[in-house]
């Protein structure tokens, strides 16, 4: 039980950080720096560890010794988790069946397809223009539903389920917004119930009719699978998007996206990444970073500090196209890497390269925009930009 006397822990001194604070979200890697300078391994006043470094982050990400154990804090009341939470056996059989239908040929044949929602978008954007929901939001929402074989008169309800999901993500969360999500999930369940009924009969050439032909996957498997792709299609692209042009208008560098997309995609992954944060929980007693993690203890791999360590990338702080970004965690490492990585960096580099063809003197409107503030996922409200073409 709480003693009266004592206040209630604030979000900083469980995670370290103020999630909600718009200095914080201005510029997190500021106070990322100051915790690794306490060491590899931040001990909130909470007592949560928060590995700061490249080298932890990538044990805790690689080391089946570190698992999703129990899994995340939450209580969204889905039935079934995603494999994003698994660990294995359960993982490996459940992101094999899906990875079967994600296959590169379906993601190459994706790409004209992309790059006419792309042109579509840029060229309706008005003169002065909320990047967000103008490109960044609609261009991976539309291919992930196009995807999935969703029609198109349902993509905009999409929308409100997502952003509550992706709260879901989040590893502490209110009831309040614990409760939004779980309602969140259950009415997209609902309407994916109704979907794979009407795919299984009429099987299409999308990723659904795909999933649903493969009978080793239960409703609830597929199901969660279903919300785990919708977020991650959703919810993520949309940040390396914004994130993108925010940081290349900042440094006057949009025209280099127009013919070398590749290289700036990968900076933005690794100076800005969209995932800020994961968690691992250890699976049996462990030391990491010469302190000693008993088993059950739930670290956190600080994604947007790891991008940022000395020991691998020179001059860190620096917003560098040229570089050569290679070992970024942007994507994560290990069983759980994104399964998404190659359709995520296919859309950065068509949005990024289309609007530094279309606009290439394209500055902020509003030099500050501001931020979501959730906590795994670092993104913009909107990004009012003029577009100047
Ligand atoms: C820039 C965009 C994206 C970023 C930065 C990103 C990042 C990540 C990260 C860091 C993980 C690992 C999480 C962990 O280890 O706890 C992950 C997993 C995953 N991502 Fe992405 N993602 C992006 C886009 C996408 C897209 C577009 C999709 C699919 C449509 C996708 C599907 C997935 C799936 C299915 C997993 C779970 C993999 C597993 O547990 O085995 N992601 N993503």
């Amino acid at each position: 039980m709480n003693d009266v006397n004592t206040p209630p822990a604030t979000p900083a001194d469980v995670l370290g950080f103020d999630p909600f604070d718009p200095e914080f979200l201005r510029d997190p890697y500021v106070r990322y720096r100051e915790m690794s300078e306490h060491g590899p391994l931040f001990r909130t006043r909470a007592g949560l560890l928060i590995a700061t470094t490249h080298e932890l982050c990538t044990v805790l990400l690689r080391d089946p010794r570190f698992g999703r154990g129990s899994g995340p804090m939450r209580a969204t009341g889905e039935p079934a988790q995603s494999f994003l939470w698994m660990d294995p056996p359960d993982h490996t059989r459940l992101r094999g069946l899906v990875s079967r239908a994600f296959t590169p040929r379906m993601l190459e044949r994706l790409r004209p397809r992309i790059e006419a929602i792309t042109t579509d978008l840029v060229s309706s954007l008005p003169k002065e223009a909320d990047l967000v929901s103008g490109l960044a939001y609609p261009l991976p929402v539309m291919v992930i539903s196009e995807m999935l074989g969703v029609p198109p008169e349902d993509h905009l309800r999409f929308r409100g389920w997502s952003e509550s999901l992706a709260r879901g993500l989040d590893p502490i969360l209110t009831d309040d917004l614990a409760a939004e999500s779980g309602r969140a999930a259950q009415e997209f369940r609902d309407y994916f119930r109704e979907l794979i009924a009407i795919r299984r009969e009429r099987p299409g050439d999308d990723l659904l009719s795909a999933l649903t032909q493969v009978s080793e996957l239960t409703e609830g498997e597929l199901l969660a699978t279903c919300v785990l792709l919708l977020v991650a299609g959703h919810e993520t692209t949309v940040n390396l998007i914004a994130n993108g042009v925010l940081n290349l208008t900042r440094h006057g560098l949009l025209k280099h996206a127009a013919e070398h997309p590749k290289q700036v995609v990968e900076e933005v992954l690794r100076y800005d990444p969209p995932v800020q944060l994961t968690a691992r929980q250890a699976l049996q007693d462990m030391e990491l970073g010469g302190v000693p993690v008993p088993a059950g203890t739930r670290v956190m791999a600080l994604i947007g500090a790891a991008n940022r360590d000395p020991a691998v990338f020179s001059d860190p702080d620096r917003f560098d196209v040229t570089r050569d970004p290679g070992r970024h965690l942007a994507f994560g490492l290990g069983i759980h890497f994104c399964l998404g990585a190659t359709l995520a960096r296919m859309e950065g580099e068509i949005a990024l390269s289309a609007l530094a063809t279309a606009a290439p003197d394209l500055d902020l409107a509003e030099p500050e925009p501001p931020y979501k503030g959730n906590l795994v996922l670092r993104g913009l409200a909107r990004l009012h930009v003029r577009l100047r073409r």
